[in-house]
């Protein structure tokens, strides 16, 4: 037999098992993840489209929970298995109180007490034993946050310098303006963090939004970012990465010539915060030094889904729109397209999903433009190693504290300070 001169090298045969960074991804009851996210508050509906009408199901943290609004208006969040014998309480009935169950009539306060057993001799003379689990809720910025961990480490619900206080004629909006969509969000059907990490990966607009796919950001060359904002040669140069005081920033130089003809330098900022909350600027109609009014929550479902929540104060209509389409696949929307669209203009949906339900950190080789999302890792271990060493992780505070300050637009690189994130002043 003849030896072959060179031997391939490469190959795909004999390489070990993959396998995903559990620490990070998984959120269960329990697990080092699930435990550091249940420090923190986590919105799970919009308030406006939460009405009386209805409870709806919904899924956090690996927990099966029903969200309702009693008639006296008050949010719930409780287990979906009845404390009873298991039926599912989105098969209950919104009264005045409380959520009633389908199945014996049991009926719980939005604490979980039970007010009542209707088959109980006096509507139940044990009423105090069948309290069913429920979890701490505040409403705040058109949305319900619910507080999922340790109540002796309940914290104060953030607020954010860029959402308050509403200007004249401003009002909050959290619904995706679609038709149909519960108020407790759409399900994307991967982990977490391959959204949480796109936040930090402004690479793929300089490649997928743009050299691949052609041009998906609405806006470009008129009211948006000029052509060059795009070019992947000049993004090694122009992106900066840092700590902020509660999480992460990355910044993105580039000269826009549109106006002047001589290169107005403009910075393009975004802003994460532990551990699921980022800003995202107006990329459709920039407005160079403008107030940021866009916060956004990625919530992990399970460890295969999650949801995203947003919170968007304007007093312009349009802004929604500009916010929810303004990234478009071959003109259109992800769910107009067919797979052989899908294919050939794949966005955002196309890139994450294709990761894989959870990602494959054992198969990944990073490279410098990964510098953000390896800094947004290495916070995100250091927020579990803080919980599991007993320490409050980063950006909890149980006291009522001032808004917080994040980032988030487009600046003009001469301000000095590119941070009008709160309300301009009244004073003379
Ligand atoms: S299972 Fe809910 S009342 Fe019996
Ligand atoms: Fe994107």
């Amino acid at each position: 037999m003849t030896e072959p001169s060179t031997v391939d090298t490469g190959t795909g045969y004999g390489r070990k098992a993959p396998s995903h960074n559990a620490r990070l991804t998984e959120v269960g009851p329990g697990t080092p993840m699930g435990e550091a996210m249940r420090r923190y508050w986590h919105p799970i509906a919009s308030s406006a489209g939460l009405t009386s009408d209805a409870p709806h199901r919904t899924r956090v943290l690996g927990e099966n929970l029903v969200v309702f609004r009693d008639g006296q208006g008050r949010p719930g969040v409780v287990f979906e298995r009845c404390a009873h014998r298991g039926s599912s309480l989105f098969y209950g009935r919104v009264e005045e109180d409380g959520i009633r169950c389908c199945y014996h009539g049991w009926k719980f306060d939005v604490q979980g007490h039970c007010l009542e057993q209707v088959l109980e001799p006096d509507k139940g003379l044990r009423r105090d034993v069948a309290r069913q689990p429920w979890y701490p809720v505040e409403e705040r910025y058109g949305l319900v946050f619910v507080y999922m961990g340790p109540p002796d480490r309940k914290p104060a619900l953030p607020r954010y310098d860029c959402l308050e206080p509403l200007e004249d004629g401003e009002q909050y909006y959290a619904d995706m303006p679609a038709p149909g969509l519960p108020p407790t969000g759409l399900v994307a059907d991967f982990n977490w963090l391959q959204l949480w990490e796109n936040t930090i990966d402004p690479g793929h607009v300089a490649w997928l939004h743009s050299q691949h796919s052609g041009q998906q950001m609405q806006g470009v060359g008129t009211t948006g970012t000029p052509d060059n904002f795009y070019d992947p040669d000049l993004f090694p140069a122009n992106i900066s990465y840092a700590k902020t005081e509660y999480g992460t920033r990355y910044e993105y130089r580039y000269l826009d010539k549109r106006e002047t003809g001589t290169g107005n330098e403009l910075v393009y900022i975004m802003e994460q915060h532990l551990p699921n909350v980022f800003t995202l600027p107006d990329f459709v109609k920039v407005t160079p030094d403008a107030r940021p009014d866009l916060v956004l929550w990625v919530v992990p479902s399970d460890d295969t889904h999650h949801r995203m929540f947003f919170s968007l104060r304007t007093s312009d209509p349009d802004r929604l729109g500009r916010f929810a389409f303004g990234i478009l696949q071959n003109g259109k929307m992800p769910w107009e397209m067919t797979e052989q669209e899908r294919q050939q203009f794949p966005g955002d949906g196309e890139a994450q999903e294709s990761q894989g339900p959870i990602t494959l950190h054992s198969e990944e080789t990073l490279a410098t433009s990964d510098r953000g999302v390896v800094m947004l890792r290495r916070l995100l271990n250091t927020m579990v190693d803080d919980v599991e060493a007993g320490r409050d992780p980063l950006g909890v505070s149980r006291v009522d504290e001032q808004p917080r300050h994040i980032q988030g637009g487009i600046f003009t690189a001469a301000t000095a300070d590119r941070a009008p994130a709160a309300a301009p002043t009244t004073e003379a």
